[in-house]
């Protein structure tokens, strides 16, 4: 397994704040209330330092009873009764608001992905997409639930107890708070690291959950082509590079933390010498003196949350602009702006002229494609691997982009059609097989849950797989493990098209999906198609031409290009390619038969 590229670099930043400030507005009223409700205790605190003063200004003048310090120690005591009921109220709020935000958040981007299409998840990793989905997810999280908490706490209290120092003695209060400059300069000066390396450390992340995915989802691939040791190897690769990066981050926060620490401690040191002097001097009480440096005290925790809170909220802007990219990827198939009905009617697909290249591709993988398939027909379409036949299926389910005037259903150019009326008409199944880690009838009846029992069982009949099912452990209700790991390839493919059959659309377009049945069966399962197909269009793609024999027409594509189509017996009398591609695929299954 490669190591992915990644397209996901975050470099957004603060516009993507647009992401959650709509969601921080409808939930405003709990941000409000416990927003009060720290300002409550910050103003309760503040009131501590006060009493304080009071006892030590009784004391130092020799007039303190027991009755009065009785009654400071009851008020002090109320005042911590208040303090840690505030601080309940206000972490449930807050921290509420920030789960929320980020509930909402995820489901936003749940529905987002959605909405994207197959050349998006081409590009972006599985595992890429849920580390955004986790770990980006948690650093907003903690950025709007503590990070708020701790920058508005730093700041009232800040305010507060600044203004209180400064009712004391402005002149101490400028000297003591000489070194904060310093370290909001210094804050600045590495946030924009702290930004470039919390990046790389979640990028890094973002590799090491794909890895991890694709290696778990290919286990079996893996054991038998023994590469154990190699992936391991891979893995702690990956994983020393994410511990290196965190060590770095760490590197920064923590350079960031015990500077505010000290910036804090050289305020203290200040107060204590210059404000002693002011009490030798008798401009100040000791007990004036004495709630200064308990006011400072209170103003550590600001100075000390500077870095924590810098932290925190770059953590956050850094996921949030990671998580913006992939809001702001926007499906390359759109909806015309001025949509047509779907015709009514039988479906007829006509193609005209289609040309189609992938993206980063120097050959097209369709050139020149004109042909119609009427409503009604059964249709085969052959062609060696990589002549097209699996692109022409993806885009008639609309999965990529087509050019104007290539595509047609009963006469509308399919661009001037919703997508979803295209695609709830369309039952396709796709070259490789996808069933769920569920029961086998939740798997046949996935696009139509309300189906019945009867209905399911008549569909797995069609394609010949009723009676296995019924030899399962538990019949229907037997659970196939992850992925379908319990069952046969042949298996896997029959109930995948017995899930497309009990939707009964009609279109119906079959990528080669019977490749692992033997040829017999494949035979059985068209006829019996042909039996419930009658009024609908069905394209049917064959690596092998004996099952289609009986198709009303068949399609053979070259490089792309339609080489030929007719019946079976008119291309046999006038396709050298056609006769060829037949009789060597018969002496090959003879030769299987020996
Ligand atoms: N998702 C893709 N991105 C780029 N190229 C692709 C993609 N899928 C198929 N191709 C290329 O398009 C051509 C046609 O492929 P495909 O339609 O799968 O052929 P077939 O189904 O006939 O085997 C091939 O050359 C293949 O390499
Ligand atoms: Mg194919």
């Amino acid at each position: 397994m490669r190591e992915q590229p990644h397209t996901i670099s975050g470099s957004k930043g603060a516009s993507s704040l647009g992401l959650v400030l709509p969601l921080a507005r409808q939930y405003s009223p709990r941000l409000i209330g416990g927003l009060l409700a720290l300002l409550a205790v910050d103003l309760l605190q503040l009131g501590i330092p006060r009493l304080v003063k009071r006892a030590v200004d009784l004391l130092a003048h020799g007039v303190a009873s027991q009755m009065a310090l009785a009654r400071i120690a009851l008020i002090i005591f109320l005042l911590a009764l208040g303090i840690a009921g505030c601080r309940f109220v206000w972490r449930y709020l807050i921290l509420g608001f920030s789960r929320l935000i980020e509930r909402d958040l995820r489901d936003d981007f749940f529905r987002h992905l959605l909405t994207l299409d197959r050349p998006f998840f081409q590009k972006n990793p599985v595992g890429a997409i849920m580390a955004l989905a986790t770990n980006d997810l948690a650093a907003v999280q903690l950025a709007g639930g503590m990070g708020l908490v701790a920058c508005a706490d730093a700041v009232i209290m800040g305010i507060a107890a600044l203004a209180c120092m400064a009712y004391i003695s402005p002149h101490l209060t400028l000297i003591a708070v000489i070194p904060m400059p310093f370290l909001a300069l210094l804050t600045r000066a590495l946030s924009a690291r702290l930004h470039r390396r919390f990046l790389k450390v979640q990028e890094q992340f973002s590799r090491l959950t794909e890895f991890a995915r694709s290696a778990i989802t290919n286990i079996r691939l893996l054991k038998a082509y023994t590469q154990e040791g190699a992936q391991a190897e891979g893995f702690s690769r990956l994983g020393r590079q994410y511990q290196r990066d965190n060590i770095r981050l760490a590197g920064v926060h923590g350079t960031l933390f015990p500077i505010s620490g000290l910036a804090s401690n050289t305020s203290l040191l200040l107060a204590i010498f210059f404000g002693g002097r002011q009490v030798i001097g008798g401009a100040i009480t000791v007990g004036d003196f004495v709630a200064f440096i308990s006011y400072l005290y209170l103003l550590t925790w600001p100075m000390m949350a500077v870095g924590w809170v810098a932290n925190l909220f770059q953590r956050g802007l850094t996921s949030l602009g990671r998580l913006d990219e992939v809001m702001a990827a926007r499906p390359t198939l759109a909806d015309p702006a001025r949509l047509l009905s779907f015709p009514a009617g039988q479906t007829e697909i006509s193609l005209h002229h289609l040309h189609f290249q992938y993206e980063g591709q120097e050959q097209p993988a369709l050139a020149e494609l004109s042909c119609v398939i009427h409503r009604g027909e059964i249709v085969g379409l052959v062609g060696r691997s990589g002549s097209g036949k699996s692109t022409l299926c993806h885009l008639l389910a609309r999965q990529y982009p087509v050019a104007d005037g290539a595509i047609f259903l009963n006469g509308v150019d399919i661009n001037r059609l919703s997508l979803a009326a295209v695609r709830a008409r369309v039952a396709y199944v796709p070259q490789d097989v996808l069933l769920f880690s569920d029961t086998v009838a939740a798997n046949i009846a996935f696009g139509n849950p309300a189906a019945s029992q009867a209905q399911i069982e008549a569909a797995a009949r069609i394609c010949r797989i009723h009676e296995e099912i019924l030899g399962f452990s538990e019949g229907y209700q037997t659970r196939i493990g992850e992925r379908g790991v319990k069952l046969s390839g042949g298996q896997r493919q029959r109930i995948a098209l017995a899930r497309a059959i009990i939707l009964d659309r009609p279109m119906l377009i079959i990528d080669d999906s019977l490749s692992a049945v033997d040829l017999e069966t494949e035979q059985e399962i068209i006829s019996a198609l042909a039996a419930f197909l009658p009024g609908r269009t069905c394209l049917i793609v064959s690596h092998r031409i004996a099952p289609l024999r009986d198709a009303a027409r068949i399609i053979v594509l070259e490089e792309g290009k339609l080489l030929a189509q007719g019946k079976h017996a008119e291309l046999l009398a006038a396709s050298p390619f056609y006769r060829t591609m037949f009789y060597q695929q018969q002496m090959r299954h003879r030769e299987k038969e020996l």
